[in-house]
């Protein structure tokens, strides 16, 4: 069947495509950033490519103390993705502030910083730290923790404590505020509305979705942890379709798009979905030198479809569908 398509297609040369990319007043040259936890913070990617090339560096999530993360074994394979129960393994504020943070500003790197707390007083306090410290372009809220002042209830699956989070963090910086949503929610639109309710500069879009894997010999769950996040293709889907939804809710708020992005095509998905901008996470510990590579066969996808700059794509799946709707179809989001 002949596939018709809106887009004028010219011969215009991948260099010629405008890659720069505005997220809440900050800008960045181009929208391919790190993904938080997959390249902790950004030394090791170097030897790979100058990380000054990113669009951004997502650090892992920094918290108070330091932290050694979850027991082992804390990684187990799926089909397309991966489950892992790593934990937020990591120096604590003071060493990051004191190694991490200069290294990335002296590589030129623009670095979007990922807190997590497991109470709405740390969230302020690591933001209250990260005042005025050089070269931090974005500061990323990672709220799918656990919160210790409420038996354990993730803050991101609950408006109110999203919400009471960013709230807390806004009095405390300056710089732009992404909050980090988790895809396990009934309605991500809502937890999304109430966070930039509460200050919220920009979204960051999906952190990973709660999965297990059973060990049929011993009949018990492989991870220590017994529950872990699950990445990588496998969720792509899921992260386009929570995209799509948030952006169509509220098209002004920037969003930075992940979930299981491996090639330009994938990245296009989610400009196309809505996003501004994208993380490479999972796709990085196979293959390091992945994020440069997608920037160049996204680059490559803009300039076969015609397209002048990055920006003009953002959303644009949003458009009317040109086949014809019949009367008694079912309505989007119907189950099949
Ligand atoms: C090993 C690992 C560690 C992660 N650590 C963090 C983290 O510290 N903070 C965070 O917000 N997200 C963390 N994530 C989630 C990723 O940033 C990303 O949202 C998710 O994996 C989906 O993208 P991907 O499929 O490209 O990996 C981690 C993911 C993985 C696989």
């Amino acid at each position: 069947m002949a596939v018709t398509s809106e887009h004028t297609y010219d011969d215009r040369r991948a260099t010629d495509v405008d890659m720069g990319v505005t997220l809440a007043g900050v800008h960045f040259p181009n929208p391919v950033f790190t993904a938080s936890g997959c390249a902790a913070a950004g030394r090791e990617l170097n030897q790979f490519f100058d990380v000054a090339d990113l669009g951004g560096v997502v650090t892992k999530s920094v918290m108070r103390e330091p932290r050694t993360g979850r027991p082992t074994p804390r990684m187990a394979e799926t089909p397309s993705g991966m489950l892992n129960s790593i934990g937020l393994q990591g120096p604590g504020i003071d060493a990051f502030l004191a190694k991490d943070l200069p290294w990335l500003d002296e590589h030129d790197a623009r670095a979007v910083v990922s807190i997590a707390g497991s109470s709405v007083e740390e969230y302020a306090l690591l933001a209250r730290k990260l005042r005025g410290a050089r070269g931090v372009a974005l500061l990323e809220v990672n709220i799918s923790c656990p919160n210790v002042e409420d038996r354990g209830q993730v803050f991101a699956c609950h408006a109110g404590s999203a919400a009471e989070v960013i709230r807390a963090v806004r009095r405390e910086t300056r710089v732009p505020v992404f909050a980090k949503l988790s895809p396990d929610v009934t309605d991500i639109v809502e937890i999304a509305s109430a966070v930039v309710e509460a200050g919220a500069n920009g979204l960051s879009m999906i952190n990973t979705l709660l999965g297990m894997v059973i060990d049929t010999d011993t009949l018990r769950p492989v991870l220590a942890g017994l529950t872990g996040g699950l990445s990588g293709p496998a969720i792509r889907p899921v992260a386009v379709r929570a995209v799509w939804q948030v952006h169509a809710a509220m098209p002004k708020v920037p969003i930075l798009g992940m979930g299981g992005i491996r090639t330009g095509l994938d990245a296009l998905q989610f400009l196309a979905a809505g996003a501004s901008a994208v993380s490479v996470g999972t796709t990085v510990f196979g293959d390091p030198g992945a994020p440069m590579r997608i920037l160049d066969e996204l680059r490559q996808a803009l300039a076969e479809r015609g397209h002048a700059s990055v920006r003009d794509v953002v959303g644009l799946a949003h458009r009317p569908a040109v086949a014809t709707i019949t009367e008694d179809a079912d309505p989007p989001g119907s189950p099949t």
